[in-house]
């Protein structure tokens, strides 16, 4: 066994489950480095939460070993409550109601906090990123399978806000306008931005922010589509991409937010 490192001051694991993989690494939620390696398994198929939970153990082995007990943030597609996973759009539907928080805890034996993922990178794009230091409503938006989003006033988060299922002619936002929404029906960057056009114009009817942030894998691309919309409020790349959720889900159970109050007993 690896001689264990004493773990530096507000260090924490973040992990992103997502409907592909599950990622997850060490960090330094000081200066938001990475201090492990990324570490990535395939997401089971079917998604469930006995598998999940089973994959993510698996994953975390080695970082255990060498980094020792630290508390674990998760962030994960779905409302998220007290600990609970709330919904389930592009998951298991065995999530909605699980008491995710506790049933991590009892496995992995270690404080672990549960938050929705957009929540997550909006929440490290405050600490770490586009909306440092930013006053007023920042609304990000991840652009993925789903369409995630975090709504920030002053730097702090209304969490859960699902921005994604904003019904827009006829339909839930997402349908349309997400990432994968351009793949599956073969979109030309102008044309998926006309769609995104109508999106975030009804965004800034609802909300007047001083500012969008676009995350999501495909935010690399943002030269390509965000020059194409026309809007009256700024709208900037994330500067966390890939990494938004493990910064922001470790940053909020290094503060604190999980606290081991769920943990079952061990037999
Ligand atoms: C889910 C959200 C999630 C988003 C991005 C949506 O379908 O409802 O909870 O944040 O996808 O993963």
């Amino acid at each position: 066994m690896t001689e264990q490192r004493p773990a530096p001051a507000r260090t924490a694991i973040g992990i992103d489950i997502g409907g592909t993989g599950i990622k997850g690494a060490v960090v330094d939620v000081v200066t938001g480095e990475l201090l492990s390696d990324r570490r990535k398994v395939a997401t089971p198929g079917g998604g469930r939460p006995g598998d999940i939970l089973e994959a993510t153990d698996r994953m975390l082995d080695g970082l255990r070993e060498e980094f020792g007990a630290l508390p674990v943030g998760v962030c994960f597609p779905a409302i998220v409550k007290g600990g609970r996973t709330l919904s389930a759009a592009n998951i298991s539907h065995e999530w909605i109601g699980l008491p995710a928080e506790a049933m991590f805890e009892a496995r992995l034996e270690v404080p672990i906090h549960f938050v929705n993922d957009a929540d997550a990178a909006g929440h490290a794009e405050v600490r770490f990123g586009a909306a440092k230091g930013r006053s007023g409503v920042v609304l990000l938006t991840t652009l993925g399978t789903g369409i995630g989003s975090a709504l920030l006033h002053d730097g702090r988060l209304v969490p859960n806000t699902e921005l994604g299922h904003l019904e827009l002619d006829g339909q839930g936002a997402e349908k349309g306008a997400a990432y994968s929404a351009k793949e599956r029906d073969s979109l030309s960057w102008e044309q998926w931005a006309a769609r995104l056009q109508r999106y975030y114009t009804h965004l800034e009817l609802l909300f007047s922010p001083d500012l969008f942030i676009v995350g999501g894998g495909v935010s690399k691309h943002h030269a390509e589509f965000l020059p194409l919309l026309d809007l009256k409020t700024p709208i900037v790349p994330a500067v966390h991409r890939n990494n938004a959720g493990i910064l922001g889900a470790a940053d909020l159970a290094a503060a604190g937010h999980g606290t081991g109050k769920h943990t079952a007993p061990t037999a």
